[in-house]
């Protein structure tokens, strides 16, 4: 695909020294990859024209964070209407949400969002309320199979997700299938709904029926965190951050079903960008240990990863799942122990795949480390 020139979105970065926000107007080379940014406020060159190490297209959409130069911005708006046409419909986005029957078979519905093509942008397992079911499907409240619809909502866990391609409400609704579990089984075998839905109501997954409901159904889900409460136990639990570099290659729902497999529970899971500050507070314990820390920190901060509780193995959970995670060199664990998750998603040493909780006493303070300090 040959891109046209330049595109322009608005920045923000947070300047932790001054507590402040700063806008940018920052431009987009696409013919050699480099960006160029204003200083909006004080109308001036802030970064002269130059490459910008790994940034790709694929990293500029709305909502989206990249790193430059070691600040991480995010991208907030389209900075003209050049920009806003062009990428609009390509960066697509809409709600993806699974059902409370589905959540046991996430990894393998996360594994066919990949393979589908769309990128998640942003992940969270809650559970909703009764009156939170009632809210996000408002505009069934006359029909007969509302009541059902909303008690089957309220009885467990669901994840919503956001995810972006082009053409991504009409993809996503494709991959789903049929509203109708059994309809889906005969007319699309191979959608969603067809290998995990039971019925009409307990269908698997929820997909965004137009644009603009795709823009308010992730508003109801990722522009107000605070309203809703992750499912962490915190207790007889290890941590497991997939990292950003397996999430890139597409491996997270693969990783995510050997889990399962291996007997484990997944209690908690949600998406997170961690800053390059929160990196290096996670893996504190590192510092001065592993030689290795500064590139594990920047691959922590380079992308989006999922953070997972563990849980399944009572008090040897922490203990059976860093066995199961392998050794931290993934070139040793596929001579060693080649079954480990390591030894097949892992591609060196710091692109290992998976961080897992190393110290029993640890398990804890990470699981809170994401789930109540980053979380809220
Ligand atoms: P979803 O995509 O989440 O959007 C609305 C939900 O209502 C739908 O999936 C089903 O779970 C449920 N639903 C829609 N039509 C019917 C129906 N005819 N009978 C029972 N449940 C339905």
């Amino acid at each position: 695909m040959s891109l046209p020139e330049r595109y322009a979105f608005i920045a923000e970065w947070y300047d932790q020294n001054a507590a402040i926000m700063r806008s940018y107007q920052l431009l987009y080379y696409a013919s050699d990859n480099t960006v160029e940014m204003y200083d909006i406020k004080n109308r001036r060159i802030f970064l002269k024209r130059s490459k910008v190490e790994n940034l790709c297209f694929e990293d500029l959409f709305i909502g989206g964070t990249i790193n430059v130069h070691s600040r991480q911005l995010n991208l907030v708006e389209y900075a003209d209407e050049f920009t806003k046409k062009q990428l609009s419909s390509k960066k697509e986005k809409t709600l993806a949400m699974i059902k409370p029957d589905a959540v046991a078979k996430f990894g393998a519905i996360i594994d066919m969002i990949y393979r589908g093509g769309f990128l998640i942008v942003n992940a969270k397992m809650t559970k909703l309320s009764r009156k939170d079911a009632e809210e996000f499907y408002q505009e069934h409240v006359q029909r007969p199979f509302f009541d059902n619809l909303v008690r089957f909502m309220a009885s467990g866990p669901s994840i919503a997700m956001e995810l972006m391609s082009n053409s991504a409400v009409t993809e996503w609704r494709r991959l789903l299938g049929p509203t109708d579990s059994s309809m889906a089984r005969s007319e699309a075998p191979n959608s969603v709904r067809a290998k995990f839905g039971t019925d009409q109501t307990r269908n698997a997954c929820h997909g965004s029926d137009a644009v603009a409901t795709g823009q308010r159904e992730t508003s109801f889900f990722f522009a107000a965190p605070g309203r809703w409460k992750n499912t962490a136990k915190f207790s007889e639990s290890s941590c497991c951050v997939i990292k950003p570099s397996a999430v890139l290659e597409g491996n997270a729902g693969q990783i995510m079903m050997a889990i399962k497999e291996a007997g484990f529970e997944v209690s908690a899971l949600q998406m997170f960008h961690l800053e390059k500050a929160n990196a290096e507070e996670f893996f504190e314990v590192y510092k001065g240990v592993v030689a290795e820390f500064t590139e594990m920190v920047q691959e922590l901060c380079s992308g989006p990863c999922f953070a997972l509780e563990i849980t399944g193995k009572g008090p040897n959970t922490a203990n059976d799942f860093r066995e199961f995670v392998g050794p931290a060199d993934p070139e040793i664990a596929r001579t060693l122990r080649p079954n480990t998750l390591r030894a097949k998603f892992g591609l060196n040493k710091i692109k290992n795949a998976i961080h897992c909780t190393d110290l029993p006493e640890d398990c804890q303070l990470e699981v809170e480390y994401f789930f109540r300090i980053l979380a809220e």
